[in-house]
């Protein structure tokens, strides 16, 4: 089905050509002045020149055109040379019933679907989820599932530090704990325990700690720095001990994750290219890509148009050790030979961009990827307290995401709870549901790039543009269905008639409005444009359920109609809202 303001704008290039000027004139945008009308066209504006005639004159010979147009309803030449429009009830029920009919509310699939690869998550082995990996989570998950929505094939992959040294510290502290453990005694040659030495609890427990040794005491860094080493080069107990540290991380990331109900497709990370590292170093070298500099081995970056400085790419440092460029680099190579995408998107801070320039760099310059593959960085801001810094707990420490989530969980049910009679359980369960929504919506109403300011106040709040007005909204729909049903009502076979106020109208234009706003968000790669567009929905329906009655309608058909329409919009809702990663509960 084609997009509103295409059919729009292509009635509008018709009666411009039928006035005598070219067609491309007539296109056609949302009104930037509702109070005046629906949509309009500068298109007169924009022919003045080249028709040398007043933009009002050419304006009237199009709005003449328009006369009986089944499209516009009006068109208004108004000074000093704006076509002002409004569109026809029957032109609009005609798309609405399409949209219904149609898959996907009839959005049309590309051409061409592409493939494309999303590297978001990147959690830490070893270290607790915080804060800092909410926001990659929450927008990778929504790009994902945007970007599937919209026809293309999407494998989502979360890339695990899984190869640095919070694994040696840890490993380190585990040996002061328990010497005694055979990880630690170079000449056994057994099979190691299936059980893994370290509780999850312990885990949680024992990264910080050493982590603050490690700040504290040099010589207590340097033996962590080695048992980073040897877990990365093999040493046989310290691999082992690697294994069980990464197994026992993964459960407790999964659990986060899946609270969050972000899931990813491939549970790779920085290990998974360990083996292949060599073969990209030599390949480099052997291609004159690399060169020595200052003992490390660098691959130059920069070009004739920087405007700023950047520093070549390091592949290895001077004592031949990997850095996270080179698990990058060398996982470009393996997605390139395993999956092939035409598209890679990174998701992290905006503070690693120009790490990724230098990656995207060297790996086009070293031809790890093919010329038209895209490699594109989305940066995020930060999440911030109400001082404007970055997020912390209480205290001033790192917030943990599971604390947040909690947080957000409890303050949720309190105003559940304030609001109406509901059992224990069901009061929990609606809580844990309405928050994630608080949360998700809290951060993706953002445009990505931006910082935002954690307010846990508004994002709970049942009213404004918050994740809980837009579920409110579907409850609200669901329990006027319900009661539909209860009354006898059947939600088959039903048809729409033409809008029958203006409240119903622009419900209906803002229905309409999907297919534009979903191939926008899916190209932009852009969540907030679901989240505006939900809201202005969310809007409409309740400001059209006010000056509507439903229930009390008399004239069956004219009841039947609205039901209809509601179902439209509780679909079209809820499709959004699990494009942004969130769902709704059946009351609140
Ligand atoms: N683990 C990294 C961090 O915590 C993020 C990984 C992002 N993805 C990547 N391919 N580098 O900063």
């Amino acid at each position: 089905m084609k997009r509103i303001l295409d059919l729009l704008s292509e009635e509008m290039g018709k009666a411009f050509e039928a006035a005598g000027y070219e067609a491309s004139l007539g296109r056609v945008t949302l009104s930037n002045r509702p109070d005046l009308c629906e949509y309009q066209c500068n298109g007169a504006m924009a022919g003045a020149k080249k028709y040398r005639k007043a933009p009002l004159m050419i304006a009237n010979d199009v709005a003449l055109q328009l006369g009986d147009s089944p499209v516009f309803k009006e068109a208004a030449a108004v000074a000093p040379g704006f076509l002002n429009l409004r569109i026809s009830e029957d032109f609009l029920l005609n798309m609405v019933g399409t949209m219904a009919e149609e898959g996907k509310f009839g959005l049309e699939m590309p051409e061409m679907p592409k493939k494309i690869m999303i590297d978001y998550g990147g959690a830490n082995v070893a270290k607790p989820l915080h804060v800092g990996h909410l926001r990659p989570a929450i927008i990778g998950e929504s790009i994902k599932r945007i970007c599937r929505y919209a026809g293309h094939e999407v494998i989502g992959d979360v890339h695990l530090g899984d190869w640095g040294t919070p694994i040696g510290m840890v490993i380190t502290e585990l040996q002061e704990r328990k010497p005694e453990l055979p990880y630690f005694d170079e000449n056994y040659d057994g099979a190691y325990p299936d059980e893994a030495p370290i509780t999850e609890a312990e885990f949680a427990e024992i990264y910080p700690l050493a982590s603050a040794k490690a700040k504290a005491d040099p010589e207590y860094r340097a033996r962590a720095l080695e048992a980073t080493r040897k877990f990365q080069t093999g040493v046989r107990g310290y691999r082992a001990l690697w294994k069980y540290i990464v197994d026992v991380s993964k459960v407790d990331l999964k659990r986060n994750y899946d609270s969050l109900n972000v899931e990813f497709d491939l549970w790779k990370g920085e290990s998974d290219v360990n083996d292949l590292i060599p073969e990209m170093v030599a390949y480099m070298k052997d291609n004159g890509y690399a060169h020595i500099s200052e003992g490390a081995l660098v691959v130059d970056v920069k070009e004739e148009t920087d405007t700023r400085e950047i520093p070549p790419c390091m592949i290895l440092k001077s004592d031949g050790a990997s850095l996270y460029n080179t698990t990058d680099l060398a996982t470009i190579m393996e997605r390139m030979r395993l999956y092939d995408p035409d598209e890679i998107i990174y998701i992290t801070d905006k503070r690693q961009e120009l790490y990724f320039e230098q990656v995207f760099r060297c790996a086009r310059k070293t031809k790890l990827v093919k010329p038209e593959t895209v490699l594109k960085f989305l940066g995020h801001g930060t999440m911030n307290g109400s001082d404007g810094k970055p997020f912390k707990t209480r205290d001033g420490g790192v917030m943990r995401l599971e604390s947040l989530v909690g947080e957000t969980r409890d303050e949720m049910y309190r105003k559940i709870r304030e609001g109406r009679e509901m059992p224990e359980e069901e009061a929990r369960k609606t809580a844990e549901t309405v928050a994630l929504s608080a949360l998700k919506y809290g951060d993706l109403s953002n445009q990505a790039a931006k910082d935002y300011v954690f307010d846990i106040d508004r994002f709970t709040s049942f009213e404004g543009d918050t994740g809980p007005y837009i579920l409110y909204t579907i409850v609200r729909i669901k329990s006027i269905l319900n009661k539909y049903q209860e009354q006898g009502g059947k939600l088959e076979g039903l048809t729409f008639l033409k809008a029958g106020s203006e409240s119903e109208k622009e419900l209906e234009m803002a229905l309409v409005q999907f297919n534009t706003m979903m191939t926008n968000a899916a190209e932009e790669k852009a969540p907030h444009r679901v989240c505006a567009y939900i809201y202005d929905l969310a809007n409409a329906f309740n400001h059209f359920y006010h000056e509507t009655k439903i229930l009390a309608e008399e004239d069956e058909a004219r009841r039947g109609s609205l039901i209809a329409l509601l179902m439209l919009t509780r679909d079209v809702l809820e499709t959004c809202i699990d494009l942004l990663g969130f769902s709704a509960p059946e009351k609140m």
